[in-house]
């Protein structure tokens, strides 16, 4: 290209023409073996889907080809678990870092699960409901925030409050775990409410004030019919007797399987309290920048793990910043990191960000676009900035806890706000090169994630990438 047409070239087209030969589109990673479809299979997804997680096929598939042997694998948003569950099942030691209590309750099952006696699981499940019936006295567990009042009928949420007084009863922990884990994945079904995009949409039914064209969702289950089916599921998938494949993930023969570490927090804070050198792999995906906001789509498994109003405020602003109501947190970030002797490290991602020219270039034109009024939100603009930022931070922790020759593998969509393309898998791959990672490959998936029918009207309708980064430690 002459000097020129350089000149004219925006930061991110050129950003894109130097990292083009790493772009490869990979027709072995469809869209399935991406997300969380690949999973069905499989106990835990059965019976819960959290559908913003990957699936185990991609994780043993990078785990096999890239890495000698097993090491030590991290995934610094862990949700249900999918990277720790597979790479232990291929003998690695797992390490995950997890906000959302949601996911952490589902890792935990799935850690219980291991460890439980089917026969024992099955005999408590069939006296829970003589039990329960025989209870006088239970507490109130369940305290409703805004957005749950009023979701399941006053039969079936003193029904849950019994169970959860039942439950906690119980002895033997991982038989705790599987029976509180049998309720927490039925109250959509048993609710008035429907997970719709990011928000909860509510039946006609529910004692609310509802305006707009009322909305069916078909039978709710009763409190006992849901538990149950769900509990006859868990048990019968993990019977020894199961000639299916299903069981072959509780088979311990093949691999020494360690236990999964968990850790419950923020990776903004959790990641620098990590050794550095000590993963040779992280797989992981961070939430995309697409405004979707995961307390409101789990409201009420949070309200059932016992999170109150504000805890969930506190957790919605704690999030790696994705919605347009997240607040900046680089003046904590700042205090955090002088807090445990890292200034040094803060002012280098600093400098990493504002180095970037296409972020620079990005946060300027979504200013400009803001106050022409071009965007649907007015802090679009500050969500995409802090979302950058936020994951800077956490490129430079997972480059210095990954050991030279290590690999990291991250699955992120590219995003699109008043037409123009924010080309999240590029901006992030140079962070992560600045942080000493070389960037190996972007795979791109074959097909890309349409637009939004707003914007195709307004723009033609192109596909943003969708991608799974591969990068190695130098
Ligand atoms: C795309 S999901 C990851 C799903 C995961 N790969 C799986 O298969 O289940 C992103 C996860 O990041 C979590 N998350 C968001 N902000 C976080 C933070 N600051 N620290 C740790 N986890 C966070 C979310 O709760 C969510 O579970």
């Amino acid at each position: 290209m002459d000097k020129a047409a350089e000149i004219f070239q925006s930061e991110r087209e050129k950003l894109f023409d130097r990292l083009a030969d790493r772009l490869e589109t990979a027709y072995n990673l469809n869209r399935k073996v991406v997300s969380f479809q690949a999973n069905k299979e499989e106990p835990v997804y059965r019976w819960f889907k959290y559908k913003e997680g990957f699936s185990s096929t991609l994780v043993k598939y990078f785990l096999s080809e890239y890495a000698p042997k097993a090491g030590k694998v991290l995934d610094p948003f862990a949700g249900a678990g999918t990277t720790l569950f597979a790479g232990q099942e291929l003998g690695w030691e797992s390490y995950g870092i997890e906000l959302l209590p949601v996911g952490a309750f589902v890792m935990q099952t799935r850690q219980a699960l291991n460890e439980i006696d089917v026969e024992q699981l099955r005999n408590i499940s069939k006296k829970v409901w003589a039990e329960i019936a025989k209870l006088k006295d239970y507490q109130k567990h369940i305290n409703h925030i805004s957005i749950t009042k009023d979701a399941f009928s006053d039969e079936t949420e003193e029904y849950l409050n019994k169970y959860l007084t039942y439950t906690s009863k119980i002895k033997d922990k991982h038989i705790q775990t599987i029976l509180k884990f049998a309720a927490f994945t039925v109250l959509e079904e048993i609710s008035y409410t429907r997970k719709d995009g990011q928000y909860l949409r509510w039946d006609y039914r529910s004692k609310r004030d509802l305006s707009g064209k009322p909305f069916d969702k078909g039978k709710i289950l009763t409190f006992e019919e849901a538990v149950k089916s769900k509990l006859n599921q868990i048990i019968q998938d993990l019977s020894p007797n199961q000639t299916t494949s299903l069981f072959e993930q509780f088979d311990n023969t093949q691999v020494d399987k360690q236990p999964v570490k968990i850790i419950e927090g923020s990776c903004l804070e959790q990641l620098p309290k990590l050794k550095s050198n000590y993963f040779d792999f992280i797989i992981t995906s961070p939430p995309y920048c697409n405004r979707y906001d995961y307390t409101r789509t789990y409201a009420l498994e949070l309200v059932y793990l016992g999170y109150d109003t504000d805890q969930v405020r506190n957790l919605r602003q704690t999030m790696l910043s994705c919605t347009v109501e997240n607040k900046e947190k680089v003046e904590y970030l700042e205090q955090f990191y002088a807090s445990v002797n890292q200034s040094k490290a803060f002012e280098s991602v600093i400098e990493a960000y504002n180095n970037s020219e296409a972020m620079t270039e990005v946060n300027s034109i979504l200013d400009e676009l803001n106050k022409l009024g071009k965007l649907n939100n007015n802090n679009i603009a500050r969500m995409v900035k802090n979302y950058f930022l936020e994951l800077c931070f956490v490129i430079y922790e997972m480059a210095r806890v990954t050991k030279s020759g290590g690999y990291c593998v991250m699955v992120n969509d590219n995003v699109r706000y008043g037409g123009e393309e924010i080309p999240v898998d590029l901006i992030l791959s140079e962070f992560a090169e600045n942080f000493g990672f070389n960037i190996n490959k972007i795979f791109v998936l074959p097909k890309g994630k349409g637009n939004s029918s707003q914007q195709m009207g307004n723009y033609g309708r192109t596909e943003v990438r969708k991608c799974v980064y591969l990068w190695q430690k130098r």
